[in-house]
C-alpha cells in the first residue's frame, strides 16, 4: 500500500526519465507539484531529483527556479489543503546551485562567446535497456545535445526528436534478450533478438539515439550510422566514444547470453541520399535492416529518402537472391500533406507501407518521456516489397 508520504513510483519514473532527458521544467510542472505537499514528501522529491538523476548544477538551478516560482504564485487551495510553501532542503540546493554557476560563469567570462547560430550542449540521458534484459543495470545512454536549436545552420540532428525516440522505445518494446524469454516483458507486435541483424544501417541518424540502443539491444555484428551532414557525424563520434564504457558493459552482458555474438563494429559516415552509395562490397555483407527516424518532416527530402532505401532493397534482394532488408520508418505526422506524400512515394516505387505501432499523445512510456507538445502523433512504419514479381 502507498502512504501518504511516498510519491508512486510511476509518477517517480517520469519525473525521472523527464528529467534526465533534460525537458524544459516549466513545461513537466504539471508531473512535479502533485507531490510539493506535505513538506516531508516535497523533500523526498527534491532528494530523489538531486541525488540520483545525475543532473548537471545549470540544470538543477533552472529546476529549483521553476518550483519555487510556482510555489510562490500558488494560493491556498479551496478545499482546505495546505498550500505548498519550499522546504529548506530546496531553498538551499538552490542557492548551492546558484553560488556554483555564478563562480562558473566568472571563470568563464573570458572564454569565447558562442557565435549568434551555435547552441549550447546539454548531456541528456536516455534509458539504454529494458530493466529486465540483464541482471546488472546499466547506465543510461548519454548525448550532447543542443535542446533549444531546433535547426542550426540549416541542420536538424543536432537533438533527438520525437520520432526518434518512439523509434528507441519501439526496439526496446520489441527486443526480447534472454533466450529463456524469462524476463522478457515485450509488448510489441513485432519481436527482435539479439544477433537477428548481421549489419544495421541508420539513414539520417542524427544524434545516434536509435543507432545506439539498436547497437546495445540487437548487437548486429556491425551498424553503420549515417547522416547528410558531416557536423553531425562528427558529433556522433564524440557520443559514440562517450557511451565507450556502456558499449563495452552492453556486449559483454549479450555475451554472457549469447557467447558467440561478436562486439558490434560501430561506423559512421556520411550518406546524403539519393546520392552517395553504400560499400556494395562491405565485408560483413550488405544492411539487413533500414532503421530511419524524423527524415520525412520536409516534402523535398521525402524522394530521396524513398530513392535511397529503394536503392538499398534492390541491391540486398538482388544479391541475397530473395527476401530485402527489413525496413523500419518513424515519421511524426506534423503535416497531413507530408505523410501522403510519403505513403504515394512508397507506392510508387513498390513499397508496401504497414503500421507497425502508432504512438498519440500523451505517451506513457517506461523507456522515455514523450513531450506532448513536440508530437501530435508518431507512426512506425514497416516497409516491405513483393518480391515475387520482381
Ligand atoms: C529531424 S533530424 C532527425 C534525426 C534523428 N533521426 C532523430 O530522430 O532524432 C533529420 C536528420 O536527417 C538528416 N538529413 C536531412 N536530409 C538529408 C539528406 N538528404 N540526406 C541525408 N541526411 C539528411 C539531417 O542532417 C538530420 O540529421
Amino acid at each position: 500500500m502507498i502512504s501518504q508520504y511516498e510519491i508512486q513510483d510511476s509518477a517517480l519514473s517520469q519525473i525521472s526519465l523527464a528529467l534526465r532527458q533534460h525537458e524544459p521544467p516549466t513545461g513537466i510542472l504539471p508531473l512535479l507539484t502533485p507531490w510539493l505537499t506535505p513538506t516531508q514528501i516535497q523533500e523526498q522529491l527534491i532528494s530523489h531529483i538531486n541525488d540520483k538523476l545525475n543532473l548537471s548544477a545549470g540544470y538543477k538551478e533552472s529546476v529549483w527556479r521553476s518550483i519555487i516560482r510556482y510555489i510562490d504564485a500558488s494560493s491556498a487551495p479551496n478545499d482546505g489543503s495546505e498550500k505548498p510553501e519550499p522546504c529548506e532542503l530546496l531553498v538551499e540546493l538552490y542557492a548551492e546551485c546558484m553560488c556554483a554557476n555564478m563562480m562558473k560563469m566568472a571563470q568563464n567570462s573570458r572564454a569565447a562567446l558562442p557565435t549568434a547560430d551555435a547552441g549550447v550542449d546539454t548531456l541528456v540521458q536516455y534509458t539504454s535497456t529494458p530493466s529486465s534484459t540483464f541482471d546488472s543495470g546499466l547506465p543510461p545512454i548519454q548525448v550532447n545535445e543542443q535542446r533549444n536549436v531546433f535547426a542550426q545552420g540549416g541542420c536538424t540532428g543536432h537533438r533527438t526528436w520525437e520520432a526518434g525516440i518512439a523509434l528507441a522505445d519501439f526496439l526496446l518494446e520489441s527486443v526480447e534478450v534472454r533466450a529463456d524469454s524469462s524476463c522478457s516483458k515485450s509488448s510489441s507486435t513485432m519481436i527482435l533478438r539479439p544477433g537477428q541483424f548481421r549489419h544495421i544501417i541508420e539513414l539520417g541518424a542524427g544524434t545516434g539515439l536509435v543507432g545506439l540502443v539498436a547497437t546495445i539491444n540487437l548487437q548486429p555484428k556491425k551498424i553503420t550510422l549515417t547522416d547528410g551532414d558531416a557536423g553531425v557525424i562528427a558529433a556522433l563520434d564524440k557520443t559514440i566514444i562517450l557511451n565507450e564504457p556502456l558499449l563495452a558493459a552492453s556486449a559483454r552482458e549479450i555475451q554472457k547470453l549469447h557467447p558467440s555474438l561478436p562486439r558490434p563494429e560501430i561506423v559512421t559516415r556520411t550518406l546524403w541520399w539519393n546520392q552517395d552509395k553504400i560499400d556494395e562490397n562491405d565485408a560483413t555483407g550488405l544492411p539487413d535492416l533500414i532503421l530511419a527516424a524524423d527524415v520525412t518532416y520536409d516534402p523535398t527530402i521525402i524522394e530521396p529518402l524513398i530513392k535511397c532505401i529503394d536503392y538499398v532493397f534492390n541491391l540486398v534482394q538482388t544479391r541475397a537472391g530473395g527476401s530485402g532488408p527489413h525496413v523500419l520508418v518513424s515519421a511524426t505526422e506534423r503535416s497531413v500533406i507530408t505523410l501522403a506524400r510519403f505513403k504515394t512515394l512508397c507506392v510508387e516505387n513498390g513499397f508496401t507501407y504497414n503500421v507497425v505501432r502508432s504512438y498519440q499523445a500523451p505517451i506513457l512510456s517506461n523507456f522515455f518521456y514523450f513531450n506532448a507538445s513536440m508530437s501530435p502523433k508518431i507512426i512506425i512504419f514497416e516497409l516491405t516489397k513483393d518480391t515475387t514479381q520482381v
